[in-house]
């Protein structure tokens, strides 16, 4: 047997559902992006919780609920440490995922901001920044579909903003699939004075975050997209960073001392400030278990990942009539295919196509993938997106690829 497919079929036992020849109801899973299958330790920590503590976080003084603080602060040194966070500058701040994350963060600038954000971003991190009628400037894409790190550089050494200036953009676009040059695009925003926001959505499963390497102040991402559960996910921040930041929600355990007179509220320290009302704690014990599984992931693992998605974009971009969107896969590129291609079928809807794959048993996504600038600005209303993960091997980017030509053949 290849040796490559025997450690996609190790991997696959890892997830619910998932045996060695394959998971949910046989479909080949192409939807990572999406959301990944879920990891079995991951879902065993998060019951675990409820077996055998089952308390409110930060509020009981029985034995119960200092067990149940002491699991949620565990946790959070996991989770810091998965950030890429080893040496304590930072700290997290359990949310819903990275929407929520990218959410308070944004609530913190202000109409004089300059607000610089990546040309190829999920909503998620477009939408926070527009609300209160800032101005958003895009730091637009090179032809293979990077960010141009050297416009960023000059546009904010001429940019008008009065107030502070804040630079957010996605390690890896949910488009584009494409590793960034973090580190760069950091340094080059933290010398012109500004604030760096990294969504990490589309890299945490992938095994590269690296919260103090790249220097940035914020970096956030979601449990469900690497093997944790839905509705937990992280906000790592620079501890003076996120002492900046006003909660965007107030109430229980978030404040020191509270006065009806004066309407006042001293608010505690970070992180519990951020985090009013009960944490999802049994999600941050699974998303711990999930981050823990990621990291001891093999290197070889992640290399195989991001060579599916290389193959299958190379594959693609080979039938006349399809488009790979964001470059070629040889020749000059900055960025690095991790995990993910999206494309585009001359003649036929992207719904048709994710439709026709359906139809063969193939999971993509297919529509406007919560980024509507972006396939605007690459000339496209719709698109077709495969991602890969663990429990992919080759004979999936074969499937895909023979697929989306009989589609090509039977839709045009
Ligand atoms: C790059 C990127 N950022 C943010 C998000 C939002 O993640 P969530 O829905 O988990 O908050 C997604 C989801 O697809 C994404 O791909």
């Amino acid at each position: 047997m290849d040796m490559a497919m025997d450690k996609s079929k190790t991997a696959r036992t890892a997830f619910l559902g998932w045996t060695a020849a394959g998971g949910p109801g046989g479909v080949r899973w192409l939807d990572h992006a999406a959301t990944t299958p879920r990891l079995a330790c991951a879902v065993a920590a998060e019951r675990a919780f409820y077996e055998r503590t089952n308390a409110n976080p930060g509020r009981g003084l029985h034995r119960l609920g200092v067990a149940a603080t002491a699991a949620l602060e565990e946790a959070r040194e996991v989770v810091r440490t998965f950030a890429g966070d080893r040496g304590k500058t930072g700290i997290i701040v359990f949310v819903r995922g990275t929407t929520e994350a990218l959410n308070l963060v944004a609530n913190a600038a202000g109409t004089e901001d300059e607000i610089w954000v990546g040309g190829a971003e999920h909503h998620s991190n477009l939408l926070p920044w527009f609300r209160g009628g800032r101005t958003v400037h895009v730091i637009p894409l090179t032809a293979a579909g990077d960010l141009d790190v050297g416009a960023l550089a000059e546009g904010l050494r001429t940019g008008r903003g009065k107030g502070r200036k804040w630079v957010a953009f996605a390690a890896v676009s949910n488009v584009m699939g494409r590793l960034q040059d973090v580190a760069a695009i950091c340094r080059v925003a933290r010398a012109a004075g500004a604030k760096t926001v990294v969504d990490a959505a589309q890299v945490a499963f992938h095994g590269a975050l690296q919260a103090e390497a790249w220097g940035c102040d914020f970096l956030a991402f979601s449990g469900h997209k690497m093997g944790g559960p839905m509705g937990i996910g992280a906000l790592w921040g620079r501890t003076e960073a996120l002492e900046e930041l006003p909660p965007l929600m107030v109430g229980g355990e978030m404040v020191v001392d509270v006065e009806e007179e004066g309407c006042a509220m001293e608010l505690a320290e970070v992180p519990a400030r951020l985090e009013a009302g009960t944490v999802n704690a049994a999600g941050a014990a699974g998303l711990a278990a999930a981050a823990q599984w990621v990291a001891q992931c093999p290197a070889e693992t992640h290399r195989r990942v991001a060579e599916l998605a290389q193959e299958a974009a190379r594959q693609l971009a080979a039938i006349e009539g399809v488009r790979v969107l964001g470059g070629a896969e040889e020749g000059g590129r900055r960025g690095v295919r991790t995990s993910l291609v999206t494309f585009t079928v001359d003649g036929v809807h992207a719904h048709d196509v994710a439709q026709w794959l359906d139809g063969e048993g193939i999971a993509v996504r297919g529509g406007r993938l919560c980024a509507h600038p972006v396939l605007a600005r690459l000339g496209v209303t719709a698109a077709t997106r495969a991602s890969f993960g663990p429990v992919n091997d080759e004979s999936d980017v074969a499937a895909l690829v023979a697929a989306v030509r009989r589609a090509q053949e039977a839709l045009r």
